[in-house]
């Protein structure tokens, strides 16, 4: 694995550890374990409901089968979507929250929860998912062609006829980009201090920005051979970090010919 992401997964699984509500929804509020865990998977539960309602809008995706949660915490939406798919798998980069998951949604059999530390999705074969779902996650990744890297492999293995939904900064101001305490807390990290001090005594976090321009993004997907439908401006744009929500499919195939197509 390349340094600049297992520091990367080094602080997500630090985050996984010290506050793992508090880091997928990082209300002030909320710090220091203070999410109630009704509350906090409620939400999730109505962030699908409102996905549910652009499906149908959208008509994607065609099957209800297999659907992917990139980045998936502790479960939060993975366990809202069960309802709607066969099969839905949460997949992070941290292990804490993966064992947090699996003991958190216990009781939703067709969800399972998967560790992978790899810069892409290898590990699932072409078209597989009908929906691919994954928000307040590629805005942390360290760089922008980590950001890319995925962005393309969603494409890969989004079904014919599936849904993919990602959201992404667009821009971030300056002032945003200069992130102190996570660089303090990174040269104090590998200088030896321990991360509950670090984030319990100094109120240090190891939580990045990165934006990836709208152009890109679609040129991307576009050279990828999907097709975006929306990109919608999302709610962060209120903390002057302009963000979008894309909605994407991919063309279904041509259609077989049926033996009245035949000459
Ligand atoms: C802010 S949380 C959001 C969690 C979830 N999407 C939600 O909204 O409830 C970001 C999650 O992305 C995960 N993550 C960060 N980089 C990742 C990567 N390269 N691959 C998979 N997961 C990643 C983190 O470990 C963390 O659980």
């Amino acid at each position: 694995m390349n340094p600049a992401l297992r520091r990367h997964q080094r602080d997500w699984e630090d985050l996984g550890d010290l506050d793992p509500c508090w880091a997928i929804l990082a209300y002030p509020e909320r710090r220091f374990g203070r999410w109630d865990l009704d509350d906090f998977f409620r939400s999730g539960e109505q962030e699908i409901v409102r996905l549910a309602m652009d499906m149908q809008r959208l008509g994607h995706p065609a099957r209800r089968a297999r659907a992917l949660d990139f980045g998936c915490g502790v479960g939060r939406l993975t366990r809202a979507l069960a309802p709607h798919f066969r099969h839905c798998y949460g997949v992070d980069v941290s292990a804490p929250m993966i064992a947090t998951a699996r003991k958190l949604n216990a009781a939703f059999p067709n969800c399972e929860f998967v560790l992978n530390g790899q810069p892409d999705l290898r590990m699932f074969p072409d078209g597989h998912f009908d929906l691919i779902y994954s928000v307040l996650v590629l805005q942390h990744l360290p760089t922008r062609a980590a950001i890319a890297a995925y962005v393309v492999d969603f494409a890969r293995i989004l079904a014919p006829g599936g849904l993919l939904v990602c959201q992404i900064p667009s821009h971030i101001p300056l002032r945003r980009r200069l992130q102190l305490r996570r660089r303090l807390y990174g040269i104090l990290r590998s200088l030896g201090i321990g991360p509950h001090v670090l984030y319990q005594r100094l109120g240090l976090f190891p939580m990045r920005m990165t934006s990836l321009p709208e152009q890109d993004v679609r040129a991307l997907l576009t050279d990828a051979g999907a097709r975006i439908l929306e990109a919608r401006a999302d709610a962060m744009a209120s903390t002057a970090i302009e963000s979008r929500t894309y909605y994407v499919t991919k063309p279904e195939g041509p259609a077989r010919p049926t033996p009245s197509d035949a000459v």
